[in-house]
């Protein structure tokens, strides 16, 4: 595999950079006295139990130092839930997060929760009471959404066995025609089995991200430029894996797909891969709080090694043009995120919506900015199991806002990006651990 960033550095169309929002300091707190809460709590009586196990006892699932993720703390508070599986090849893990969170106030829905070292294991183990409803898949990446490799397809044997799933993205590390086709399948057997078959592109329910989708709405134009800023801390991550390109994805596919997804989402439209030019600064340049051997990118190979920063540029299919900017270079705890959308007359700045969503509006006509009120009242990851729950007690999955074959397309535009970057792709080969 050749590392391309340097030699795409010279061949590339020279890209204008964009400059830090310039409204970041003057934007008055007026409000418009109403807000675009569009999916907070789902009534759904949450009269039956639904039981849930978690595939990976990691960070999404039980929190991690950076982010403010952690599946099993909103879970937990929602009505009528038991845990009864966490799957972890590190049992004691998976043993410790039973232990801590059945000390909690939400303890007595952790008690009898069993761990097992596989999800075969389970299938097989598992008692008729126990038997989870549904599960949240958090794993890393290489080790799911295969169609082709039977260790990797975790996604087809637990709705095999009947079982509504949550997958985290990047939902796959297989090459994007293959996890097409698994997207297929799994469409089919969600319609056959009724299933939830979701994925965990949670921006989908963020306040500030929902309230952009109604302004647009609202305002009756479309975007005409997007600009996507995705600035991540690093000093926290010590997972080898991680660090890899053809493991974790790499920058965009692991991380940046995030805003790829709210890109596709808010604008209605796909990106056109022919059009899509990208440069990175790749692992040659140094991290001064890189985290120690081994645990970072040491052990990973030069040429899969993650980029520090990327900067791409695309046309969607309606016209507009955007642009995403990636870095790896913050540290710390707290990620720098922005999204900027303009069209005719107006432009709406969606600020940081990981820690404190805000959304600032300049209408048509006007030179002034407004801050518009948001429902913050349920995090995103709330929402998200709000109406992932909702869909699996009822079958009703109009308040899912991402199931399986909509993020096959982000995954698969991310990984447009990625190569356009010169990082390496996968190409179908499958490593000896996975064999
Ligand atoms: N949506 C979000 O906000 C968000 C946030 C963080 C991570 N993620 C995603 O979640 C996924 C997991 O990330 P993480 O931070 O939890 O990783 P992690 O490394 O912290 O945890 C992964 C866990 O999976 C376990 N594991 C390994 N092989 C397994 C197997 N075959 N079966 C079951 N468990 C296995 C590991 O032992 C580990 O405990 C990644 O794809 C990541 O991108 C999403």
């Amino acid at each position: 595999m050749i590392r391309l960033f340097s030699k795409l550095l010279h061949k590339s169309p020279a890209l204008r950079s964009f400059g830090k929002n310039p409204f970041s300091a003057a934007c008055p707190s007026s409000t418009l006295g109403r807000t675009f809460g569009t999916s907070a709590a789902v009534e759904s009586g949450a009269k039956e139990l639904v039981k849930i196990g978690f595939v990976g006892a990691g960070g999404v699932s039980f929190g991690t130092a950076e982010g403010p993720w952690n599946h099993s703390v909103r879970l937990e508070k929602q009505p009528n839930v038991q845990f009864t599986a966490i799957i972890d090849p590190n049992l004691d893990l998976a043993q410790k997060r039973v232990d801590d969170l059945s000390k909690g106030a939400y303890g007595h829905k952790w008690k009898g929760c069993d761990v097992y070292k596989s999800y075969q294991a389970m299938l097989e183990d598992v008692s008729k009471e126990k038997r989870p409803d549904a599960m949240i898949i958090g794993v890393p990446p290489m080790l799911h959404g295969s169609l082709d490799v039977p260790s990797c397809a975790m996604e087809v044997d637990l709705a095999k066995a009947g079982m509504h799933l949550l997958v985290e993205k990047p939902i796959s590390m297989r090459p994007a025609e293959e996890v097409e086709r698994l997207a297929e399948v799994l469409h089919e057997m969600a319609d056959e089995r009724k299933l939830v078959i979701a994925v965990g592109y949670m921006l989908r329910y963020n306040p500030a991200i929902e309230t952009a989708k109604a302004l647009l709405k609202e305002l009756g134009r479309l975007p005409t430029s997007i600009v996507g800023r995705y600035n991540c801390t690093y000093n926290n991550i010590y997972k080898p894996q991680w660090w890899n390109t053809l493991e974790s994805g790499g920058c965009i596919v692991e991380q940046a797909t995030h805003f790829v997804d709210a890109m596709r989402y808010l604008s209605g439209s796909e990106l056109q891969r022919d059009s899509i030019r990208a440069i990175a600064v790749g692992p040659d340049m140094e991290l001064s709080e890189m985290p120690p051997p081994p645990n970072a990118e040491h052990t990973v190979p030069y040429d899969l090694r993650v980029n520090r920063a990327t900067v791409a540029v695309f046309r969607f299919e309606s016209g507009a043009v955007g642009s995403l900017n990636h870095t790896l270079l913050m540290h710390g705890q707290n990620f720098f995120t922005e999204l900027d959308i303009y069209g005719d007359g107006f432009h709406i700045i969606v600020r940081d919506p990981y820690q404190k969503p805000a959304v600032i509006l300049r209408r048509p006509l006007s030179n002034d900015y407004e801050q518009v009120p948001l429902d913050l009242g349920r995090d995103m990851y709330e929402k998200q199991f709000d109406a992932f729950l909702h869909a699996v007690r009822t079958g009703d999955q109009s308040n899912v806002r991402c199931l399986f074959h909509d993020a096959a397309r982000t995954y698969e535009t991310s990984w447009w990006i990625s190569e356009a970057a010169g990082s390496p792709i996968p190409d179908g080969s499958v490593a000896e651990y996975l064999k």
